[in-house]
């Protein structure tokens, strides 16, 4: 009743003044009257102020979506094909399975861990479809809260994907964190990680990103990933591996995995979140995948019963378009084909956007080592930028990123790297 009686005071106050007041007093009593406006999100308040923004010379280098080198949504052939097909088969829009799609699943599964692995042979572990990454850290964050009885904490690098705090936090799991990025390098803080993660408590949670961290583009190399699981396994950690970027960071799927796969094949029963949005450039049709490695298939068989009794009352059960199209691209063998040369085209548009970005500045006559900025890996780049720096691109320039000075090298094209590498380097000379 009395939020009937609101509305409709609030609705005729502008006409009559004199009912201003009792409209306020009538908004006290509302039952949501304690609610206060939340932040806005840091990434889309970019955007917005972005399309705000008259300039023809504009970039927005702040959204983590893949663009062609005319800066426009790219869709790949291999989606659009496997789209058609799918179309000519009229098939039914029945609900999926709790789990998902199987044949989506499977493939999923065999993509990040390889078509050979021991644990896809052994079928000790279970793969569930999610909705995109962050529905898999999701429930996969709820999972761990509900069954992973040796910690309640989840160590994240520092800094990490923004959206890892509030998904742990709101599943009911402490976040902290370990020192990753080093920013007198704009590279891997290697020995400040690993005196960090020694010291955990045992048992504890800990995040990596497979590939391509996001923000820093910055990534252990080989030989330090191999110490990293060391200390991991000395300390009985729980690593839980969020794949976001399989294929984009080196062009290489199987390249993307290895850390993943090393610390499984040294034994970790670890968790996975995937991702299909950027890879497949799917980011709306919303697919991903949720794995738990387990001791035995029949370990799994029963880590499967609980996941399905965490989603159900989440979601019900997962999208169906989306599955369908990536199940047809990874188990039709020229469509897979097409769709690792396009996963590499992508990665290697961005690779050569930094080269040209570094060779740019140094046209400009930048003096600063810029180096960092070829090293990173996967769309985003550590500008190693100040906070002043990104806000006079924006003001000066209409060049839009986030203010920690992070770019989407996927937002640099070859038109407008020069007019990038120019405004970097007016800010920062
Ligand atoms: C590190 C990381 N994890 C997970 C995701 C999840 O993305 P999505 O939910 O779109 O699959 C992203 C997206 O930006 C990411 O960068």
């Amino acid at each position: 009743m009395a939020m009937f009686g609101s509305c409709r005071l609030l609705a005729t106050a502008s006409h009559h003044p004199a009912l201003a007041a009792a409209a306020i007093s009538a908004r006290a009593s509302s039952v949501w009257s304690h609610v206060e406006m939340g932040p806005p999100d840091p990434i889309l308040g970019v955007t917005e102020a972005f399309k705000r923004d008259n300039n023809p010379k504009k970039m927005n280098l702040g959204v983590g979506a893949y663009r062609d080198d005319s800066g426009k949504p790219f869709v790949l052939n291999s989606v659009r094909k496997a789209e058609s097909q799918i179309a000519a088969k009229k098939m039914d829009k029945e609900y999926l399975p709790i789990g998902g799609l199987a044949d989506f699943t499977k493939a999923c599964a065999e993509l990040a861990l390889g078509n050979n692995s021991e644990v896809i042979r052994s079928g000790r572990y279970i793969t569930v479809q999610t909705i995109s990454g962050t529905g898999s850290l999701r429930v996969g964050a709820n999972f761990l809260q509900r069954f992973y009885k040796n910690s309640r904490e989840v160590y994240l690098p520092k800094p990490s994907w923004g959206n890892h705090t509030p998904i742990f936090r709101d599943a009911g799991i402490e976040v902290k964190s370990y020192r990753y990025y080093d920013p007198k390098t704009c590279g891997f803080d290697f020995a400040g990680a690993m005196e960090d993660i020694s010291k955990l408590p045992e048992q504890a949670i800990i995040l990596f990103h497979a590939c391509a961290h996001n923000p820093t583009g910055v990534d252990p190399k080989p030989e330090e990933w191999k110490e990293i699981a060391a200390v991991v396994k000395q300390r009985n950690l729980f690593p839980f591996f969020d794949m976001a970027y399989q294929g984009f960071a080196s062009g290489d799927a199987d390249r993307d995995a290895w850390a993943m796969r090393y610390f499984v094949d040294q034994g970790a029963n670890l968790v996975l979140s995937q991702s299909f949005a950027k890879n497949m450039g799917m980011y709306g049709e919303r697919v991903g995948g949720f794995t738990v490695i387990c001791s035995d298939a029949d370990e799994a068989k029963r880590v499967e019963s609980q996941l399905k009794i965490l989603i159900r009352p989440m979601y019900s059960n997962p999208p169906l378009n989306g599955a369908r199209i990536a199940a047809t691209i990874m188990n039709t063998p020229e469509l897979r084909k097409e769709w690792l040369e396009e996963v590499k085209q992508m990665a290697n548009r961005i690779i050569s956007m930094r080269e040209q970005l570094v060779s740019n500045l140094k046209k400009e006559g930048s003096i600063h080592n810029w180096q960092h900025i070829i090293d990173q890996i996967g769309m985003f780049c550590f500008t190693g930028l100040k906070q002043e720096q990104v806000e006079r691109l924006t003001k000066e320039f209409s060049i839009y990123m986030t203010k920690d000075g992070r770019i989407s090298v996927a937002g640099v094209t070859s038109s407008n790297v020069g007019y990038l590498a120019h405004g970097i380097h007016k800010v920062s000379k």
